[in-house]
């Protein structure tokens, strides 16, 4: 297996030889911020939003941390390990200090990690063209799903619970009966031609992937409309996928065991893969 590189507060190092001590705050309250973006051909794709994304996460838990020269060891790490087809890794920790639930002094350093991973296979390439499956499980985690906290557990114990009923993915569903995003992708429904998916806000994620299709849908003259969506709707639906890095736009085409529309990937999902299949393939190519 080829070697994990990582940069542990700006030394580069195999990632397994990086240690962290049992006082860190993510490690003793999960108080800190990630991200993870894909990578193809050798290219990071689309930089520039996830490392905004992290700096404003960073802001809403005030964690002081420099986001562009982080950007900078990113790219480094990136040429040094070689990678062409995987996963960089970067998370944000407030920090060490002896454990007090209010934040440490002003001025406690961040423990500041990336990682470049090969992939040794396309994630999810076997559900890709026939549609994966997902479990519905009840939403129980906080309120402020906008923040990209590594702080996960419940985001953990759906995708266990997904994978112990033979899903890809839970389908996380709010207390009203709307249907709120993944375990670690967004939800889009689609019926008569039109997208549906859940409207930004404190609940979900800004998926990156997210954005990027819905702008894609646009110009392929598909309508999206950002309203949430029941789970008592599913039996009209047409189609239904999910969006996220590792993800990609994935065709979902069973829910708690019952079919989506046909049960087969359906057409404007299939364009919307196709879509993004053809951004990566303009990143690849340098336009
Ligand atoms: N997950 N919703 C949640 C809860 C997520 O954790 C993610 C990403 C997404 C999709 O966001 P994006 O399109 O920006 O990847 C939506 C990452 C990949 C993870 O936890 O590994």
């Amino acid at each position: 297996m080829s070697v994990t590189y990582a940069d542990w507060n700006g030394e580069v190092m195999p990632l397994e030889e990086v240690r962290v001590s049992v006082l860190d705050r993510s490690f003793l309250f999960g108080d800190g911020i990630y991200e993870a973006l894909r990578v193809y051909g050798g290219k990071p794709f689309l930089l520039r939003e996830h490392m905004d994304r992290l700096k404003r996460s960073l802001k809403e838990v005030s964690i002081d941390s420099d986001v562009d020269a982080m950007e900078k060891r990113v790219l480094s790490l990136l040429a040094k390990s070689g990678v062409k087809e995987g996963l960089i890794y970067m998370q944000v920790t407030r920090g060490v200090y002896p454990r007090v639930h209010k934040f440490p002094p002003k001025g406690t350093k961040p423990n500041e990690l990336i990682w470049v991973k090969e992939f040794a296979e396309t994630p999810f390439a076997d559900v890709r063209d026939a549609g994966g499956s997902v479990l519905t499980v009840e939403d129980v985690r906080w309120k402020r799903c906008d923040i990209k906290s590594v702080n996960l557990l419940a985001n953990c114990m759906a995708a266990e619970a997904a994978a112990q009923a033979g899903c890809q993915e839970a389908l996380l569903i709010a207390e009203d009966g709307s249907i709120v995003e993944g375990s670690h992708t967004s939800a889009f429904g689609v019926k008569d031609g039109r997208v549906w998916t859940m409207p930004l806000g404190p609940h979900i994620l800004p998926g990156i992937t997210r954005a990027l299709v819905m702008k894609l849908a646009n110009r392929a003259n598909i309508e999206v409309i950002e309203r949430c969506l029941l789970k008592s709707e599913l039996g009209q639906i047409d189609e239904l996928f999910l969006t996220g890095t590792t993800s990609e736009v994935l065709p979902i085409t069973k829910v708690d065991g019952k079919p989506v529309g046909n049960g087969k990937p359906g057409p404007v999902t299939l364009k919307l893969v196709a879509e993004y299949r053809k951004e990566i393939e303009a990143l690849i190519a340098g336009k």
